[in-house]
């Protein structure tokens, strides 16, 4: 039970396939203020591993996690990763309130490939809902459907590391809280750059119109890296951190990052076109997040690529109140606690 005048405070848990980053937020004078913030690397992805342990193993993980960065709440909303929830912006016929529900999933089962039985069906309008709407107005509505099983094992694993599942989102609605601005009408893109995959995602107004995941991530990259160069992984991942695309020529890691983030911006260019045909408006700025955005040269490259972009930095943090002596550090790791972030403000907005 809460008690009256006890403070409303949430941890936003982003659980990565590489890391798990964790941040906790209350709210003190009416606002967000930042409490605590920390990341820990872990082996197995809990999405991508089929092992039942994995959910045991991930919740140790957690729990370490949150008492070494003196996590207070036990309230915490984590997120699915964009690839394994399917999403679609679907169009539907107006009907009063009390048919909504029965008129969206019976258009859904028309969109989402496995049987309605197995998800868990959720869904947003991009515009409010118009009670006294009339027959023949068109109704836009974001459906997402997650896998009910998957749902499960996120719970539990929340519930295993003692933590109080208020909320399950999706990653890419995470980062569009954190990272844009309601009511910027002009649409904006978001680019993911995680572990083992990269998520690109068109935000207006706060709302996902498309959003695509690419199974291309620096996983990837660090592979290559080590087969370009017969060396380990783990050589290949510092090589990759310290030098990156300013590693010099001829070495043949440029060459091998650049086949990679070449797939990744190919497939995020598609994504954008598919937006404009789709909304006839087109995206002319980008935010990029996830770890590999550290990487020397990377953020230059893809503004090469990418040439009539701006590619804006990531501040999710300017929602949140905190100490002034943290700004410079809170802006270098911004990008590595968008989602964590903007999954803890879910309660505050
Ligand atoms: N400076 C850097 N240069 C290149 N790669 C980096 C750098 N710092 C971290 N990485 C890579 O970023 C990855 C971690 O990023 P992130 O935390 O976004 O992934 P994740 O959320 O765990 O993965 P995913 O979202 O794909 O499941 C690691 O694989 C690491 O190799
Ligand atoms: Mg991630």
């Amino acid at each position: 039970m809460k008690l009256f005048g006890s403070r409303k405070s949430y941890v936003g848990i982003d659980i990565g396939s590489a890391q798990i980053k964790m941040v906790e937020v209350e709210e003190r004078g009416g606002h967000p203020a930042l409490v605590t913030y920390g990341l820990a690397a872990i082996a197995n992805g809990l999405y991508q591993s089929a092992r039942s342990e994995i959910i045991d193993e991930t919740a140790a993980a957690l729990k370490n996690l949150s008492h070494a960065i003196h996590v207070g709440s036990t309230h915490a909303i984590t997120a699915l990763p964009g690839l394994a929830v399917f999403s679609s912006l679907i169009e539907i016929p107006w009907v009063p309130e009390k048919q909504l529900a029965s008129a969206i999933r019976w258009e859904a089962e028309q969109y989402v490939p496995t049987s309605l039985d197995e998800v868990v069906l959720d869904w947003s309008f991009t515009i409010p809902y118009n009670p006294r709407g009339k027959k023949g107005d068109m109704v836009s509505v974001l459906v997402t459907a997650a896998p009910k099983e998957l749902v499960a094992k996120y719970l539990t694993t929340l519930e295993r590391a003692e933590f109080t599942p208020v909320a399950l989102e999706v990653e890419p609605a995470a980062l569009a809280r954190a990272l844009t601005n309601p009511g910027r009408v002009t649409p904006i893109a978001l680019l993911d750059l995680g572990a083992s995959s990269s998520d690109i995602t068109v935000v207006e107004q706060g709302t996902l119109r498309v959003n695509r995941s690419i199974p291309v991530g620096a996983q990837v990259l660090v592979n290559g890296v080590a087969k370009t160069l017969g060396i380990d992984a783990a050589r290949a991942e510092s090589l990759l951190k310290r030098e990156g695309m300013r590693d010099g020529e001829g070495s043949g890691v440029v060459s091998t990052i650049k086949g990679s983030l070449d797939q990744i911006l190919k497939e995020t260019r598609l994504t954008l076109d598919l937006y404009f045909n789709r909304f006839h408006r087109e995206v002319k700025e980008m935010i990029i997040t996830g770890g590999m955005t550290g990487m020397p040269g990377l953020v230059e490259y893809i503004g090469t690529i990418l040439n009539d972009i701006e590619i804006v930095p990531a501040d999710p943090w300017r929602a949140v109140s905190f100490p002034p002596e943290l700004a410079s550090v809170l802006t270098s790791i911004g990008p590595n606690y968008a989602v964590a972030l903007g999954l803890a403000l879910r309660e505050f907005v």
